[in-house]
């Protein structure tokens, strides 16, 4: 099947062997009869596995041309499942331009048990090499970079993972595998914040991760289960709903985002437009390899650099929604340095491009001239 395809059927077969039911059911059950002791018909307790999630779970391993997917209860709970296959004493190391929230639980939760991370700029991907230790157990990549828009090399990064035998994974949230596919790259594990566009419709927290190697999947299925941060039935059939759509929405969020990338950074108040769609972007050349389009989200500075001007411009914005996330159909917009990266240290976020007057947007699929206009009354 090619990909359009796997997003409606992947893994889909026989979705409902007892009436035949078209879409998924949705088994809303924590728990199922059996004859005997053992005596159930594959599912015994929904924690272990739901058969609605386990659809979702098929369904994320074919769009990711993986063999095994795992659902979570947000894309959070996916990561943390990731570091616990890891031991005190190891080291990651990760981007250092990265969601707020991810740094979050590296610094502030794994740290505290003994995982040291190595935060570091990877958009010379060879650089990744000159920070790996023995220790050094996991590669952690986020491409597209949220919020500055930085591509890594994925190919690279995993030939450097497979030569001093480290896990590599990808964080493939704003690409969605619609437009890259890291384990076809040579990663080991994606994970989703399946919040965004896989679910698509701003109304679910999931979380998943995809890989192909048996032993990771089977030490990720017992942390699954151990662990417990699960979704629940309801949310995996909206997030199955929302993937049957993934293909056409996100040819629609690049065209959209591609026109306000471009409106943008010929506006006269506008400093510097983040998107990777830019021939002088950085890595542009990495992107068209590794990306079949450059995606919806785009980050921008205005001239000056001056906060009360930035926020002015959100707070004018009436069809853009100022909000948290991302991904959904609708645009909304955000404010890095007081939302989604409030938790990194401002001189941390600073370093790395993060300034007080940057304002994120996730481009969404309404009329682009709509959008447009929007954009020139809030900007002026
Ligand atoms: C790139 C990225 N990764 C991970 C997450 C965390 O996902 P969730 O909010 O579903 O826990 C987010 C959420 O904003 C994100 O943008």
């Amino acid at each position: 099947m090619k990909f359009n395809t796997k997003t409606i059927h992947g893994g889909q077969h026989d979705v409902d062997p007892a009436y035949g039911s078209v879409m998924p059911p949705i088994y809303q059950t924590s728990t199922y009869s059996q004859s005997t002791p053992g005596g159930h018909k594959g599912f015994e307790y929904s924690r272990s596995a739901n058969p609605t999630r386990s659809l979702l779970e098929k369904s994320l391993a074919s769009i990711e041309n993986g063999t095994y997917g795992l659902a979570f209860g947000s894309g959070l709970a996916a990561i943390d499942a990731v570091l616990k296959l890891l031991k005190p004493g190891d080291e990651v190391v990760s981007t250092n331009d990265l969601y707020g929230g991810s740094y979050r639980l590296f610094t502030k939760i794994f740290e505290g048990f003994g995982i040291k991370f190595n935060f570091i700029g990877m958009e010379n991907a060879n650089n990744i090499e000159n920070h790996i230790s023995e220790k050094t157990k996991l590669i952690w990549v986020e491409t597209p970079t949220n919020p500055m828009m930085n591509i890594i090399d994925i190919k690279a990064a995993a030939k450097i993972a497979k030569k001093h035998k480290i896990m590599l994974a990808v964080d493939n949230t704003f690409a969605t595998p619609y437009l890259q596919q890291p384990l076809d790259l040579g990663a080991d594990i994606v994970m989703h914040s399946a919040t965004k566009y896989l679910g698509g419709h701003s109304d679910v927290v999931l979380g998943a991760l995809v890989v192909k190697n048996k032993e990771i999947a089977e030490k990720l299925y017992f942390i699954q289960n151990a662990s417990g941060a699960v979704c629940g039935p309801q949310d995996s059939f909206l997030v199955l709903r929302g993937i049957k759509t993934l293909h056409i929405r996100m040819q629609r969020h690049c065209e959209n985002g591609k026109a306000v990338a471009e409106y943008l950074r010929n506006h006269p108040k506008i400093e510097k437009v983040y998107w990777p769609g830019f021939e002088d972007h950085p890595n542009h050349k990495i992107a068209k390899e590794q990306m079949k389009d450059f995606g919806g989200m785009i980050s921008f500075v205005t001239k000056g650099n001056n906060y009360d001007e930035a926020i002015k411009i959100i707070e004018n914005l009436k069809i853009f929604t100022l909000a948290e996330s991302l991904g959904g159909v609708e645009s909304l917009a955000g404010h890095p340095a007081s939302m989604t990266h409030a938790s990194i240290p401002k001189e941390e976020r600073e370093k790395i491009g993060i300034v007080d007057s940057m304002i994120r947007l996730s481009v969404g699929i309404e009329d682009i001239d709509d959008l447009i206009v929007d954009l020139k009354q809030a900007i002026g």
